[in-house]
């Protein structure tokens, strides 16, 4: 059975924004339009026009409708880069970086992910999918239709693939699985270069043969990942035929965005150290930059430079960086509201950053988010003018979820 949208007041398609390539995004990229209607069928948008003029051919079949008089439909949120799978907090760690300890000196004493690892490996894969489902419950109540997670909070190998199965039993809406055993050094291993070809030889080809994750991210950092044996590490993941990542120029310019660029990488992650050299040469580039400013907001350091990256034609994508340290938020309001008021992006950049960048940023471009005849039908519908998003903080709007077609949060009725 179809489903009909109907009446739609205002329709945002992102279809100019998707054949901009997701660069240098102006509110005529959201293909606003008036009085339209969208069939569903059997996951995919069949056809899209103006309200009352559904082909013949459509209206054969049985369809259900959905009035939606008064409503802004859109593509569903993408939220390309969280830490989802977790276990325990990490409270006593946030006040201490309040009281003025660095998240370095807690690393290295033992905190950290290394704390956030020691709860995960003794979780069980039923706890984790518990916990994990409720989180991904609360991305939906906020019109996420697809959500990135990572592993990387177990670093060995029977952990690590614990956490990559709880991320392929979540339901509802499409999850896309990151292997990130390069998060931090495990204490059973003395040195990075042994880990990386421990996970290279060891990891990365089991976790292959079981189809649990198609990309591959690394940390690199001072005091982490350094970048010659992550570029190395990231070539030979990509001869095994992931894609890949990275974590880059977070807490310093240490050489993640220029990796990316060399290993042709889907996304640079953070970048909020990069100078203007790497901005001009990721803006050549076709790496997506993924900015996740609630992380700067709770690490209290500076906001990637978006607009010069904008400005300079790179690809820009949102997201929340979830994860009970850097980031222990869920709010998709937040982030773009930061994105508005840190970074001077504007609002249909941030709207663009949420649906076609994040898509590019997941290499998913072609499925999902924007609205046009043929792709999955991933569609957030809110009473909201488009023009009040990312601007209250702590609103709750109601709404209703469409993934892949079917109806998955509904608070409308
Ligand atoms: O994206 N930077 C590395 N990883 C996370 C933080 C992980 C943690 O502190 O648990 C991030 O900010
Ligand atoms: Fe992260």
């Amino acid at each position: 059975m179809g489903i009909l949208l109907k009446n739609i007041s205002t329709l945002l398609t992102l279809q100019e924004a998707r054949r901009k390539d997701g660069r240098r995004i102006t509110e005529a990229d959201l293909g606003i339009l008036q009085k339209q209607s969208v069939l569903i069928e059997k996951e995919k948008i069949a056809w899209m026009g103006p309200t009352g003029k559904l082909p013949k051919e459509f209206a054969r079949k049985k369809i259900k409708e959905h009035d939606m008089k008064g409503l802004t439909v859109m593509p569903g949120l993408i939220e390309c880069h969280t830490h989802l799978i977790y276990a325990g907090n990490r409270a006593a760690e946030f006040e201490m970086r309040n009281q003025g300890v660095s998240y370095q000196e807690i690393a290295a004493k033992g905190g950290g992910i290394l704390s956030t690892m020691k709860h995960t490996r003794e979780s069980s894969l039923k706890q984790l999918v518990q916990e994990g489902q409720k989180r991904v419950n609360h991305f939906i109540s906020q019109g996420v239709t697809t959500i990135e997670m990572k592993s990387g909070y177990a670093l060995n190998l029977k952990d690590e693939l614990k956490v990559l199965q709880a991320a392929q039993n979540l339901e509802g809406v499409r999850t896309v699985s990151t292997f990130l055993g390069a998060h931090a050094l495990p204490p059973e291993f003395k040195t990075y270069e042994s880990y990386l070809e421990f996970l290279a030889d060891q990891v990365l080809p089991v976790v292959k043969k079981k189809k649990l994750a198609g990309r591959v991210d690394v940390f690199i950092e001072k005091g982490f990942f350094p970048k010659e044996a992550s570029e190395k590490y990231l070539r030979r993941a990509k001869e095994m035929g992931f894609d890949v990542l990275i974590h880059a120029d977070q807490m310093t310019l240490s050489g993640g965005s220029e990796v990316a660029i060399n290993v042709e990488a889907l996304s640079g992650d953070h970048l909020l150290q990069i100078t203007n050299k790497e901005i001009q040469a990721l803006a050549k580039s076709n790496v997506t930059c993924v900015m996740l400013p609630s992380a700067d907001l709770y690490t209290r350091t500076k906001y990637p430079p978006a607009k010069e990256l904008i400005e300079a034609g790179a690809r820009v994508a949102l997201a929340t960086d979830f994860n009970p340290g850097t980031s222990p938020t869920q709010d998709l309001n937040l982030v773009g509201l930061l994105a508005r008021l840190e970074m001077k992006m504007s609002l249909p950049q941030v709207i663009s950053a949420y649906t076609v960048g994040a898509a590019f940023a997941l290499n998913l471009q072609n499925e999902t988010g924007s609205i046009e005849v043929g792709k999955c039908a991933d569609i957030l519908c809110t009473p909201q003018d488009w023009r009040c998003m990312f601007y209250s903080v702590g609103e709750v709007v109601e709404k209703k979820v469409f993934s892949r077609g079917k109806l998955v949060f509904d608070r409308l009725k």
